[in-house]
């Protein structure tokens, strides 16, 4: 049976790193020691142990030192690169009207996974409509189910009723953008241990945004479904299946169509602190 966590006693040097940098004390050395798990309910899983190991000697829940990307030598960007970046990343609202490579869209996904959540509850599902044609399906039970709720003698916000309506038309897309693709991106309300799951949600949409940024592909958020979903609860259960309490935020993807040639200047707009 798989262990959570395994020592190879042939390359630890029980120097107790790994117990040092367990958050909530799940590990403690024996009486030779050596590290051992003594509390798994207190583990969250968060791999420190097998992170942290300078010698490669810990395996932890099946995943071995050597399947995990060395640290050392590693290309990053550097810290001009990452500001680079935030100052000149847009929310872009004119699409190609092609889709995006799925392949592309997997080594994202995949990635993604990797970005933290509260207390390492790693509960996030991504629910990637990744061709126009599964945006234009998605648009239809869209309109379909404002509809039904206005028919339901349900009052809507004109905010929402005209722009709807203008889409049914086949006018401009307040909503969606016409962007090619849509990553929802929704943490399971069931599960107890998720403490966070809007802050959860939202910092895996802006990871998407750097990601896919990286990849050449552009982006916009799009408060708007999540507006509209409190209008219409039943929204996102009826076109993607996603329960009504579901906390969710949804990233729209697609080829850039307009090119912006600099950086804006907002380095001044949010107060700054020290204390
Ligand atoms: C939480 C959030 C929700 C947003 N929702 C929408 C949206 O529904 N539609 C849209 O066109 N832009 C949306 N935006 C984009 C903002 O309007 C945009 O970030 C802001 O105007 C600054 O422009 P920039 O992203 O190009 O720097 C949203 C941004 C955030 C952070």
């Amino acid at each position: 049976m798989k262990e959570l966590f395994e020592v190879d006693c042939a390359k630890c040097v029980k120097c107790g790193l790994c117990v040092a940098d367990c958050a909530f004390g799940a590990l403690r050395l024996d009486d030779l020691r050596s590290p051992v798990m003594a509390k798994p309910e207190a583990c969250m899983k968060c791999q420190h142990c097998l992170a942290v190991c300078p010698t490669g000697a810990v395996t932890f829940d099946g995943t071995k030192p050597e399947e995990c990307v060395p640290t050392e030598d590693l290309a990053l960007p550097g810290f001009e690169e990452a500001v680079n970046w935030l100052r000149t990343r847009r929310s872009m609202r004119r699409f190609a009207k092609e889709d995006v490579d799925r392949g592309t869209l997997e080594s994202i996904l995949a990635a993604l996974a990797n970005a933290p959540t509260g207390c390492n509850a790693r509960s996030l599902t991504f629910t990637c409509l990744s061709t126009r044609e599964s945006m234009e399906t998605f648009k239809r039970g869209f309109i379909k189910a404002i509809e039904d709720h206005r028919d339901g003698s349900k009052l809507l916000p004109r905010w929402l009723a005209v722009p709807a309506i203008r889409l049914r038309k086949g006018g401009s897309d307040m909503f969606f953008r016409d962007a090619p693709g849509m990553l929802v991106v929704s943490s399971d309300e069931t599960n107890r241990v998720v403490t966070t799951p809007r802050e959860d949600v939202a910092i895996a949409c802006a990871h998407f945004e750097m990601l896919a940024n990286a990849a050449g592909i552009a982006t916009c958020w799009c408060g708007f479904l999540e507006l509209v979903q409190r209008e219409v609860p039943e929204l996102l259960e009826r076109t993607l299946g996603i329960r009504r309490e579901t906390p969710f935020y949804a990233m729209l993807f697609g080829k850039a169509a307009v090119r912006y040639r600099r950086g804006v200047r907002r380095d001044a707009y949010a107060k700054i602190v020290f204390v």
